[in-house]
């Protein structure tokens, strides 16, 4: 990276730098190149990348979502009012519940009908905590609708039975004179509800029951059997693989992928790389900073290795990759129970997601849908709350000024960025993605800046495109890397106005400042 003092060397000579001070975050910017090619559409970005997932773990549903109808917090049927206004803000296309690895010790009957009846349990993978069950599944369903959010249900394949998960599509889906459509009915809903997509199995290589590949696609296909339509066609997704496992995904290509409508795939950024100590969400330097997004942006070769294997078996990309869990992963809060994996968020996790999404749309001929773990204070969530009290996180930001991106098509985009360096790793300084909304001919252009220091010169050419208006440009940064909001200072990370652009002669031209997010809206 061209630091201030290699360009002020080269201008004026060393005596003179020996009397100017060193001004901390004031390099001058680097150059970054753009093309753009509004007549080439490389695929379309399904909203579901944009999708979300919420578990029965920690204070995720209890507290975060779930507060029960006779809560001071205010509700409509138990359910938080603030959560979900702010979450219907981000037009979530799809949540993914009840795990996760709670998925595969969850017994639907036991979170259905009158909330006192229903019997405890023991969540014994997030804390070891009772579970009351008074968020089942009529619950669930009442937050998609308030949401309108379509219902990803991962069921029990590691401890149920394939007759209870047969039962439970029954009791969801069927519209029939049939045991469980009534049982549904007994408990106050006559309609059946819309299930889109249904999971056969959470990580059976791990928690989900530490199966072998080989094992468990012959198992998958069985479960898989008797999740019955009753309706629309439910959309099957069997477990994938973790990380680069590339083995997982040809063994489950070869042996169940006609049997299949998306395959799984589960990545986590660790800051350190190590799960024994993953690194605090706050209070880092820039050696975390670096290492943090070198291996978020690890997903790019991660989904280009998957896709080639499923190519193999799938040359018409029928079956989707879903990337059902993905973020930021830091060592718990301190003082808080490390089974609840309660982390801050900073800026550094809202540039996490924006290069997500950017890859996202890369790959999204084969990627269908993606999930960030987790909704609201878990892991990389876009909410975090403390009693009645709510906050908006920088990775929230990233959602909302993304969500402009949903349905659209994506264009054709070469980048030629420089390279942030420290510490001795290097990654590019810039990532950029571009789609057009194909009734409008809007296009939205969305820019990351990884450099923490440097600002960088867009020069961004538009082939295919006449427009002359640049709308609503908004920037996402902060005063520190580690940036974050909290319950006494909730807008501290927060989107701006952003306005310096220029289009002309179809360039746009831009300076992006350092650690930065910014969407433009270019209009035909
Ligand atoms: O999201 C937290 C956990 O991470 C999920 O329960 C599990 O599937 C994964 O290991």
């Amino acid at each position: 990276m061209q630091t201030m003092t290699t360009l002020l060397r080269g201008a004026i000579g060393t005596a003179a730098l020996l009397t100017l001070p060193y001004v901390h975050g004031q390099s001058s910017p680097s150059m970054t190149d753009i093309q753009i090619d509004a007549n080439t559409v490389e695929a379309h970005v399904h909203p579901e990348i944009y999708g979300h997932f919420a578990e029965h773990l920690g204070r995720c549903i209890y507290g975060g979502i779930w507060v029960g109808e006779d809560s001071d917090i205010p509700n409509t049927n138990g359910i938080r009012n603030d959560v979900v206004q702010a979450l219907r803000d981000l037009d979530i296309p799809v949540l993914r519940w009840p795990g996760g690895c709670f998925a595969d010790e969850y017994h639907w009957r036991d979170g259905i009908g009158p909330r006192e009846e229903r019997p405890a349990m023991i969540n014994t993978h997030w804390g070891g905590v009772t579970e009351n069950n008074h968020f089942g599944t009529h619950e669930f369903m009442e937050l998609c609708e308030q949401l309108d959010t379509d219902a990803y249900v991962a069921g029990n394949l590691g401890s149920g039975t394939i007759q209870e998960m047969m039962n439970w599509v029954e009791y969801m889906t069927s519209d029939a004179d049939s045991p469980m459509a009534n049982l549904r009915r007994e408990n106050g809903r006559d309609e059946p509800w819309d299930v889109q997509y249904f999971g056969v199995g959470n990580e059976s290589w791990g928690c989900g029951g530490s199966m072998r590949p080989e094992y468990y696609a012959d198992v998958y296909r069985r479960y898989n059997t008797f999740v019955k339509d009753y309706g629309d066609h439910i959309y099957r997704i069997a477990c994938g693989a973790n990380g680069d496992d590339l083995n997982w995904t040809d063994v489950m290509m070869d042996r169940a992928g006609r049997n299949m409508d998306g395959l799984s795939l589960h990545y986590y950024t660790l800051p350190t790389g190590n799960w024994g100590d993953k690194g605090p969400a706050t209070g880092f330097g820039e050696d975390a900073w670096m290492s943090t997004l070198n291996n978020a942006l690890r997903m790019d070769e991660i989904l280009t290795n998957h896709s080639a294997v499923m190519d193999k078996y799938d040359p018409d990309k029928k079956v989707g990759l879903i990337v059902d869990e993905w973020g930021v992963w830091t060592n718990v809060e301190p003082g808080t129970n490390p089974g609840f994996l309660y982390q801050q968020n900073s800026l550094r996790d809202a540039l996490v997601a924006a290069l997500h999404f950017n890859i996202f749309h890369k790959h999204a001929d084969r990627v269908r849908m993606a999930n960030i773990a987790q909704t609201v204070n878990v892991l990389q969530a876009m909410l975090l709350t403390d009693g009645p009290k709510m906050v908006k996180t920088p990775t929230y930001w990233v959602f909302e000024m993304y969500k402009v991106h949903q349905d659209e098509d994506l264009l054709g985009l070469e980048l030629d960025s420089p390279e942030y360096e420290h510490n001795g790793q290097s990654i590019p300084q810039v990532s950029a993605t571009a789609t057009r909304n194909p009734e409008t001919g809007v296009i939205h252009v969305s820019l990351v800046n990884t450099s923490p220091e440097q600002a960088t010169k867009i020069a961004a050419k538009l082939e295919g495109f006449e427009g002359k208006t640049v709308k609503n440009g908004r920037i996402l940064t902060a005063d520190a890397i580690d940036a974050h909001n909290t319950f006494d200072d909730p807008e501290h990370v927060q989107p701006k106005p952003f306005s310096a652009v220029t289009l002309e002669d179809h360039e746009l031209a831009l300076t992006l400042p350092a650690k930065s997010i910014v969407v433009l809206e270019l209009h035909p």
